[in-house]
């Protein structure tokens, strides 16, 4: 086993890296879609109580879990789960640490690949001119070259997908410090200074001005006024939290990871909760801003309501900045699509380094090849989503690797934290050359509320029943009647509730639900196949835990 000696080189460097980590897609295309669906203002005090009960304790958790691995050498998390006790299985917990971070890379990259498209296509003026049905299926032709079958393939895309995951690969084999730091130090100051420049014009639309029919400020609106009555609505609270989950990065592992790099000493308290207020001020300032009040200034609050969701950043926003005349819709896309690119790498790199760190470590693979092997394992998994885009693949990586997995290894993690290392070790854990006094309110938060909170979140997401509704469901039961799970609950997944049709073969063509099995078994495997790993390191070499 090699011990390897890689740190971050800054202070700042270290919050631009983990902030970048935070900073993501989920800033920019699922907070504002998660809030316009869950009724805009509605969600935000639901999102703002996830965050503080549920998202910084969680961070210092992970950031605690991270250094205190990294001072045994281990930059995994099997690695620096198995350091949090006896027990021979905790390594296993640390699959998920893995897994996720590959299952989420592998769709993830592919919607980085299409910023990047996308910034090329504004700066080189390809919208000018279109109506906005044309933008729209300019999107449609851009994922698929429109044989209207289910494999579907366009070359371009393809090609961005490549350049995108070369651009990764290269970075991540430069290493910590002078790959994924420096990109950080470069990309989040331009993601801020574009997210200003959005802002600011998207809040100076009123009716009248730029050819817009509404005030921006109705979006604004319309997303921020907290709605109380919300508070009573599992369903919102499920959303609130899947989406802090998502974009903290949090039960995930590669917050632990980039943590493993700092020194034994260096702070963690303050600095975690640095990139995470960070995060929070880039998605509910910035995030909230753009999408959704330039939308509403030239559609209308009711369009915008029921046709939003991730896709209009592409098929709605490169028409409307049409509007605003040649030279700005050029530097509106380029700001818009450039934002969105610096937030996916910044990211993506986070999902890279997990996965070679435990190359590294444990299979003695030099960076660049760790590198190069990531890059690789990616362009595989993403495959299906890419050729079965319309096909439901895409949507499975997000529901088992983007959502579920989060819950579950959040859940666990918290409770060996807290109950098998111990909240006495563990609160020293965290502050141990801490900047800050953490409130010793927190100190109860983690050890009590933030696994109920998990507890119930993971529960709540099992058993959703249809439409959110728990008090239909609840009466159905009391008469007898069976519980009536919703298609997108874990076990009305596991079910197929969602799929009508119950055949793998309708005359001789595969059916969603055949691409759907495939896709989960295939998931399982690799979720197998990474323990499987896992055993193996184990048996090859000694671990710091049988050595103390
Ligand atoms: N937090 C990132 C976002 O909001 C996503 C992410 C997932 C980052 C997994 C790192 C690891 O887009």
């Amino acid at each position: 086993m090699i011990r390897h000696q890689e740190k971050w080189g800054t202070r700042i460097g270290l919050i631009l890296a983990m902030a970048g980590n935070a900073v993501g897609l989920g800033n920019f295309l699922r907070f504002p879609a998660q809030a316009a669906q869950n009724g805009g203002g509605a969600f935000i005090i639901p999102y703002l109580i996830s965050f503080v009960l549920m998202g910084i304790p969680l961070l210092w958790v992970e950031w605690a879990i991270g250094r205190h691995g990294g001072l045994y050498g281990m930059h995994h998390v099997p690695g620096m789960m198995d350091c949090m006790g006896k027990s021979r299985a905790l390594k296993y917990a640390g699959v998920f640490g893995i897994f996720t971070n590959l299952g989420i890379a592998a769709y993830y990259v592919y919607i980085e690949s299409w910023t990047l498209g996308y910034v090329w296509y504004s700066v080189t003026g390809a919208f000018t001119g279109m109506t906005a049905e044309e933008v729209s299926r300019f999107f449609s032709m851009y994922l698929d070259t429109g044989s209207g079958g289910l494999i579907n393939l366009n070359p371009i895309s393809v090609i961005f997908l490549l350049l995108t995951l070369s651009l990764n690969i290269y970075i991540l084999s430069r290493g910590v410090s002078k790959g994924i730091e420096k990109t950080c130090r470069i990309g989040m100051p331009l993601l801020i200074l574009f997210g200003i420049f959005l802002t600011v014009r998207a809040l100076t639309l009123k009716a009248g001005v730029s050819g817009a029919s509404h005030d921006a400020l109705i979006g604004l609106n319309f997303l921020w006024q907290p709605q109380p009555a919300s508070l009573t609505n599992p369903k919102i609270w499920l959303a609130a939290a899947g989406q802090i989950f998502f974009t903290l990065s949090v039960g995930m592992g590669s917050v632990h990871v980039y943590s493993s790099y700092v020194k034994k000493n260096q702070d963690i308290a303050l600095n975690a909760a640095s990139a995470g207020w960070m995060n929070a001020f880039v998605e509910v300032v910035l995030g909230g801003s753009v999408v959704i009040p330039i939308a509403v200034a030239y559609l209308g609050l009711d369009w915008v309501q029921s046709n939003v969701g991730f896709e209009m950043a592409f098929r709605t926003l490169p028409s409307l900045f049409q509007n605003w005349g040649p030279l700005l819709a050029a530097l509106g896309g380029l700001a818009w699509f450039g934002l969105l690119f610096f937030a996916g790498i910044t990211s993506s790199l986070a999902m890279g380094q997990p996965v070679m760190s435990f190359l590294q470590v444990e299979f003695d693979m030099p960076r660049k090849k760790s590198a190069l092997l990531f890059g690789l394992i990616c362009l595989a998994m993403a495959l299906p989503c890419v050729l079965f885009y319309g096909a439901g693949c895409f949507g499975e990586y997000d529901f088992w690797a983007g959502t579920f997995s989060l819950v579950a290894f959040a859940l666990i993690e918290i409770i060996v934290f807290a109950w098998v290392f111990g909240m006495d070790k563990g609160w020293q854990e965290i502050n141990r050359g801490a900047d800050i006094k953490v409130p010793v309110f927190f100190r109860f938060v983690i050890k009590y509320i933030t696994p109920l909170f998990l507890l119930a979140v993971f529960l709540g997401s099992m058993f959703k029943p249809e439409n959110g509704d728990w008090a239909a469901a609840a009466a159905r039961l009391a008469q007898g009647r069976s519980w009536n799970l919703a298609p997108d609950s874990v076990l009305g997944t596991v079910l197929n509730k969602g799929i009508a049709d119950k055949r793998f073969l309708v005359d001789g063509r595969p059916t969603p639900l055949l691409f759907v099995t495939a896709t989960r078994m295939f998931l399982l495997l690799i979720f197998t196949g990474i323990a499987v790993l896992v055993y193996k390191a184990w048996r090859n070499h000694k671990h710091p835990k049988e050595e103390i």
